[in-house]
């Protein structure tokens, strides 16, 4: 049966664990020779814009051996009515995998239930699983573990952060998310990983959270798709910032991450951004090597 990566949970620990070694192992060269998509067609379909999701995919792809075929969904019948779910049957004719970026998750719901081929989020309003992957072979690098590592997480709670609540899950990392009231992660996706024995805990005061952080880790306050609340949004998260005073409270050899694209002199300062604690580059570049892993376990 096809599998599908629509959240991270879609893994279990086990699968999550043995994804990250394999991505290690390719990263590291020594697997140079391994073409295991050789003669196959990925989608990628993509509603939003992108820089590192799209060009990681499309380089991974053809670095297994099959084509990556970039789909605008602007210039789809899509935009003409037709449905996702014809869509989605009739691509599963033609390609042996889609990855899709999207606003609402039940998009990439319906997509996958009426696609006999694997789906990959790419990125939707709720999740962002591919990122969490690169986030904990990131952590795994640099921490030499993921049980019992301290991330606090500072800003919005978005799909970044549902995400890295499900990453906390699987991988028994320590999570403390640092939140404006109202945006909190998703409720469900934070009672689900406490109910399942997740080392969990959502505060509002920044400070609370990054104390004896082992990793800080923040993402844009203003997400795609609420290009209207700018202003609104920027009040807000003001304390929300990561910068030298609130770094310090952490541990000395803490590392600072964030998916990127970041928000210079909003929720990051360039001083932090640009200093050695930074390992955001680093985490951009495991895209790639963790999303090879993944085509490798799902596309057959
Ligand atoms: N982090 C991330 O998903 O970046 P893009 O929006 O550039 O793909
Ligand atoms: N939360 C951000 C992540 C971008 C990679 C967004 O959805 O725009």
């Amino acid at each position: 049966m096809k599998k599908d990566f629509l959240t991270l949970l879609d893994l279990s620990s086990e699968e999550m664990h043995a994804l990250l070694e394999r991505a290690s192992e390719l990263k590291s060269g020594k697997d140079s020779s391994a073409c295991p998509l050789i003669g196959k067609s990925i989608g990628l379909m993509f509603d939003k814009t992108s820089t590192r999701t799209r060009i990681s995919f499309q380089t991974g792809i053809y670095q297994l051996g099959a084509q990556a075929i970039y789909i605008n969904t602007k210039d789809m019948q899509l935009g003409r009515g037709e449905t996702i779910e014809d869509t989605a049957r009739v691509l599963a004719r033609y390609l042996h995998g889609i990855v899709i970026r999207t606003y609402a998750h039940s998009t990439i719901e319906k997509l996958a239930a009426n696609a006999g081929i694997p789906v990959i989020n790419g990125l939707t309003d709720l999740h962002h699983p591919c990122q969490a992957l690169a986030d904990m072979l990131t952590v795994k690098e640099k921490k030499g573990r993921l049980r019992d590592v301290r991330l606090a997480y500072v800003g919005d709670g978005n799909n970044v952060a549902n995400s890295l609540l499900e990453a906390a899950l699987l991988t028994g990392m320590d999570l403390v998310l640092a939140c404006p009231h109202g945006y909190e992660p998703d409720k469900k996706i934070y009672e689900k990983v406490l109910s399942g024995g997740g080392k969990v805990k959502i505060v509002t005061d920044p400070r609370e959270a990054v104390k004896d952080a082992d990793v800080l880790y923040t993402d844009t306050w203003i997400s795609m798709g609420q290009e209207r609340e700018v202003e609104r949004r920027k009040k807000i998260f003001k304390e929300y910032q990561i910068n030298r005073k609130l770094l310090s409270l952490a541990k000395p050899d803490a590392i600072v991450m964030h998916c990127l694209p970041a928000h210079r002199g909003e929720e990051i300062t360039d001083d932090v951004i640009d200093s050695p604690q930074s390992v955001v580059i680093d985490q951009a570049e495991n895209r790639l090597h963790t999303q090879k892993a993944l085509l490798e376990m799902l596309v057959k």
